[in-house]
């Protein structure tokens, strides 16, 4: 590999010429690479590899130990050095080691391990606490140098896999536009040492290992600035992370093309930017699918959220270059489905637009018409995901025969005062839809909450002047009332249901992610879109 500096050189002459459109628009081949977004040499950190083993390596680097009781120790590193086993276990009574799920202990001077890091599984582990310990343990070690030891001897296929998911999802970086104290680390590799064997190691690489890089994909364009990111660039980033990926179909809408639709809402967002719009449809149909039509995916691709007119207060206005979370989330969850071959049938469409306030924006009080000649009154143009989203499945509903719609949006702030960062929103008129959708988020670990779609909200957004208003008028129910307007744009026969992420796509550093997009949807939307079962068409009731 070439060294930084060398790289560096180059490409800093390349910026001069390219300003601040991206050089390489591939995040994934910019991981490990030198990128030149934003007129920086911005290094993207490597990623571990990880690979299998059978036997205990020679100590070195970072001892894994995943355990569930004191007598694991033994099942996971049966050819452990026995001094080296003594002096863990006496530290682990010393600590009075519970071993819960999420307890962590870090121990140094261990024989010739760098460091040995004990993390527990808890009673009876499921996938997602499997999961969960290795993101958490992915995330602690995210700098040690060396290699990762896992230890895991006695774990089943599934757990092995899904604890190895986990280290990749933890291992993931934000901080790739930072030029200083970055070069040092030599990240070895990560080496799972398992009686599983080949067979974890299948089941890693055809799913695991998708669902990482999907991941990975959807947080660096959520955590990527909107100087950098924007509808075109979103475009871009999607056709090289499907490159040569099979079974996919990529479709762009233009301005024109949107124009001969008739998508006024989303081209009325737009207006504002000198960013042009996009609507971008990503078809998977993966070999033993289901007949019939697919399950779409509609995300609100708001690239940057000024507020428009009526404009956001400068207060951390800088967080919404995430406000096209839903729409990376949507693409890398079919990312995630194709990449490991799925025999599922699902649409992505990300509806991509940058709402700012430049002499040619909408103004509070126009009228837009959707591409379904629904009329919308904008009282608020900081209500901009709904429009964007009416077109998406107006779209939809003309072109795509779907069996069920979800679209994912950061839509309203009122969610996060209803639910924090501990669920997502859940709206739909559909129980059996909205059941597997509440089932599939428990699985995974991203858990939703059902909220109502009260039939009162209807009268909250009536307009005098045309169809529809995008806001209500006062009900108070913010999230509720977006949703409602979401739905207006697609017939209530057709199975539909709206996750409003706004509270669970972005914040601050925890113990599995640092500061930035937490890819919320993607292992949700993955696991949804594989366990579907047919949701019966027809009208349900408020
Ligand atoms: N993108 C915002 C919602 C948001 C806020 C997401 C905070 C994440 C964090 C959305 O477009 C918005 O501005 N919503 C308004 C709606 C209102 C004008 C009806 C809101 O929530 O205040
Ligand atoms: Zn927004
Ligand atoms: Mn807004």
């Amino acid at each position: 590999m070439m060294s930084f500096r060398s790289v560096a050189l180059i490409t800093s002459a390349l910026t001069l010429s390219f300003a601040a459109i991206p050089v390489d628009a591939d995040a994934q081949a910019r991981r490990g690479a030198i990128g030149t977004n934003a007129g920086q040499d911005a290094a993207q950190p490597v990623q571990r590899p990880i690979t299998f083993a059978a036997a205990l390596p020679a100590a070195g680097g970072a001892l894994v130990l995943p355990l569930a009781s004191a007598s694991d120790l033994a099942t996971r590193a049966p050819t452990l050095d026995a001094s080296d086993r003594a002096a863990i276990e006496r530290a682990l009574e010393s600590a009075e080691f519970k071993y819960e799920a999420r307890a962590t202990l870090a121990l140094r001077g261990i024989g010739s391990w760098g460091r040995v890091h004990v993390i527990g599984l808890g009673e009876e582990p499921d996938a997602a606490r499997f999961q969960a310990a290795g993101a958490i343990t992915g995330r602690a070690l995210v700098s040690e140098e060396g290699a990762l030891v896992v230890a895991a001897n006695g774990l089943s296929t599934e757990a092995v896999s899904e604890f190895a998911t986990g280290l990749g999802i933890g291992g993931y970086r934000s901080d790739f536009y930072r030029t200083a104290d970055r070069d040092g680390a030599a990240l070895g590799a990560t080496i799972i040492v398992s009686d599983a064997g080949a067979e974890a190691q299948s089941l890693y690489l055809n799913r695991g290992r998708a669902l990482i890089d999907a991941m990975t994909w959807v947080r660096d364009i959520s955590n990527e600035p909107a100087n950098v990111i924007y509808p075109e660039t979103f475009v871009q980033r999607t056709r090289a992370a499907f490159a040569g990926v099979r079974g996919v179909s990529i479709q762009v809408l233009d301005v024109p093309a949107m124009e001969r639709l008739g998508m006024g809402a989303i081209l009325g967002v737009g207006r504002g930017s000198e960013r042009p719009p996009r609507m971008l449809i990503v078809r998977y149909r993966g070999a033993g699918a289901p007949e019939g039509g697919p399950i779409v995916l509609a995300g609100k691709g708001i690239t940057f959220d000024s507020g428009g007119l009526s404009i956001k207060g400068a207060e951390n206005m800088g967080d919404m270059k995430m406000d096209m979370s839903g729409a990376a989330s949507v693409t890398g969850a079919v990312l995630a489905l194709a990449r490991s071959r799925a025999p599922v049938n699902v649409v992505a469409i990300a509806a991509l637009a940058e709402n700012m306030p430049d002499g040619g924006a909408i103004r509070p009080g126009d009228v837009l018409t959707a591409m379904n000649g629904k009329t919308i009154e904008v009282i608020n143009t900081d209500a901009e995901g709904r429009l964007v989203l009416a077109d998406a499945l107006s779209w939809a509903e003309a072109n795509l025969n779907p069996a069920a719609v979800i679209d994912v949006a950061t839509l309203t702030g009122a969610v996060r005062t209803a639910l924090g960062d501990d669920y997502a929103g859940l709206f739909s008129r559909h129980d059996a839809l909205a059941a597997q959708l509440e089932t599939a988020g428990i699985a995974v670990g991203e858990p939703l909450w059902r909220l109502p779609l009260h039939a009162s909200y209807a009268s909250d957004m009536r307009s005098n002047i045309a169809d529809i208003r995008n806001t209500s008028t006062g009900s108070g129910a913010g999230a509720g009332t977006g949703a409602h307007f979401i739905g207006e744009f697609l017939s209530r026969e057709i199975p539909w249901a709206h996750l409003d992420i706004a509270g669970t796509a972005y914040g601050a550093a925890n113990d599995w992610k640092p500061d930035g997009s937490a890819g919320f949807g993607v292992r949700l939307l993955e696991r949804f879109v594989r366990d579907y079962q047919p949701v019966p068409r027809g009208e349900a009731e408020d």
